[in-house]
């Protein structure tokens, strides 16, 4: 195809085709190569003017290789930006990338263009792109905006709907999904300010993967801030634009979620090492799937997963309250680390060490969440599933527990200190009911809660045939 410069059209001309773009959902150029693939296959009588050109955008969207605009902010992390473009376009993402000028300090538009097969995005004034509004253009020809590092500057702008650049004016432009992979320091990403625009943007429906925890960039840092990994950003985005069934539309699913922390006194407490990352992660797929979710969580240190009711509790008796509160469910999910005990008199004033010795605590037991509601005579979910955490006999004692709760399903996982499932990424569980035990292979705790819900939503489908 000859090459074309927009620009040197006359001003009629362009206006018609600025007009006719935006009518079909698409960009100048592309409404341009659009004209130019129709008439090359017309008649040579027939004008282009009576033909009835492809004006189905939406058909042209389910049609067309995914594309995803990726905002590379001005962190360190900058420099995992040029690996993910590699991979989303491995995957066949039409990728475009738009640079803050923070981001150029970190990796050069030369590079990133090299790798994106086309040259950066730099200027929100740019004359040579903004003769047709080149900014709206790039925050609506996409099907996902990626932006990867996204610094504290960069959510605290997006936060307050700033949109004095390009990647604030795209970001503020679009009704495209975001999707944020945040990295900075551990101390920003703590900072009451940060916390509030993290907030605020979950808020808004922008979805955000990571950070993580683990060494930073900067010699002697360590803790959450790390930017995801390429291959998990790239995860999260096929998760986005593969069109998926939303099988668990219309049902409402309750997980627990965490530890408890059951009080001593008013400063000291008894807990456990759990997570809350697998209960987090199930929660997170039953809302992909469709789900009503409430996420009934234990204190933890890890993010809010998005578009689910979130009741943060302490104690097990504060969970149990808000597990009867929740219901009527479909589902329930017990994946939390209920203590067993708690304190029987817990000290209304800090307990002193005094010449007596250490305190002795009589204890107490919790509350059986999981028995209570699987009992219920009314109301019971269609489905209870509860988690077993086991040391060792790790099927033997899930089956005793399977008869001894009466719930349908128990997950069950071996949390020696050895299997490092307590606090880690991934897991291996048997899933054990009445008839059978299967025992599924090591996998991400994402993988895990995405085969959990999916086997949730073939039973709740046999069940209705
Ligand atoms: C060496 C260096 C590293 C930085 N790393 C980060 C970072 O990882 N995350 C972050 O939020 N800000 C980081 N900053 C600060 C940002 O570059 C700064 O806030 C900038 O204004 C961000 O601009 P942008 O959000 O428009 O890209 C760093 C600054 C310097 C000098």
């Amino acid at each position: 195809m000859a090459s074309l410069t927009i620009r040197k059209l006359d001003e009629a001309l362009k206006q018609q085709l600025r007009l006719r773009a935006a009518a079909n959902g698409r960009s100048v150029e592309d409404e341009v190569r659009t004209i130019l693939r129709a008439s090359a296959t017309v008649e040579p009588t027939q004008g282009i003017a009576s033909r009835s050109l492809d004006a189905d955008p939406a058909r042209d969207r389910e049609t067309r290789p995914k594309r995803v605009l990726l905002i590379i902010g001005g962190g360190i992390a900058a420099y995992k930006s040029l690996d993910l473009i590699r991979r989303l376009r491995e995957r066949g993402y039409d990728t475009r990338v738009v640079m803050t000028k923070a981001a150029q300090q970190f990796v050069t538009p030369l590079s990133v263009g090299a790798v994106a097969g086309e040259h950066a995005h730099l200027d929100l004034f740019d004359p040579a792109t903004e003769f047709d509004v080149g900014h709206i253009r790039l925050a609506r020809d996409c099907d996902l905006i990626v932006v990867a590092p996204a610094t504290a500057d960069l959510m605290a702008k997006l936060a307050q709907g700033h949109a004095d650049d390009l990647a604030t004016a795209v970001l503020l432009a679009t009704d495209r999904p975001i999707l944020l992979a945040p990295a900075m320091n551990p101390l920003m990403w703590a900072n009451a300010a940060t916390r509030r625009n993290v907030a605020q943007l979950r808020a808004d429906g922008i979805a955000l993967i990571g950070p993580n925890a683990g060494e930073m960039a900067e010699a002697r840092e360590a803790g959450i801030g790390r930017m995801a990994e390429p291959l998990e950003i790239v995860a999260a985005v096929t998760t986005r634009l593969t069109p998926r069934a939303q099988p668990l539309t219309g049902t409402h699913v309750i997980v627990t979620s965490g530890p408890t922390h059951e009080p001593i006194d008013p400063v000291r407490y008894i807990a456990n090492r759990s997570s809350g990352k697998q209960g987090h992660a199930i929660a997170a797929a039953a809302a992909q799937a469709g789900a009503k979710v409430t996420l009934i969580s234990g204190p933890v240190t890890i993010p809010d997963p998005p578009h689910m009711t979130i009741i943060r509790v302490e104690s097990a008796r504060e969970m149990r309250d808000a597990v009867e509160r929740a219901l009527p469910a479909d589902v329930a999910i017990f994946a939390a680390a209920v203590a067993d005990w708690r304190v029987a008199s817990a000290g209304v004033q800090k307990i002193k060490k005094g010449i007596a010795g250490a305190p002795q605590l009589a204890l107490v037991e919790n509350p059986d969440i999981l028995a209570t509601v699987a009992q219920r005579i009314n109301g019971r979910p269609q489905l209870v599933i509860g988690f077993a955490a086991e040391t060792e006999n790790v099927v033997a004692n899930a089956q005793a527990k399977l008869a001894r709760k009466h719930c349908d399903w128990i997950v069950a996982n071996d949390v020696s200190a050895e299997s490092g499932v307590m606090g880690g990424d991934s897991n291996t569980v048997h899933v054990v009911t009445n008839d059978a035990v299967d025992s599924w292979p090591p996998a991400s705790k994402d993988e895990v809660a995405r085969r959990l819900i999916a086997r949730i939503a073939d039973a709740l489908a046999a069940q209705e045939e």
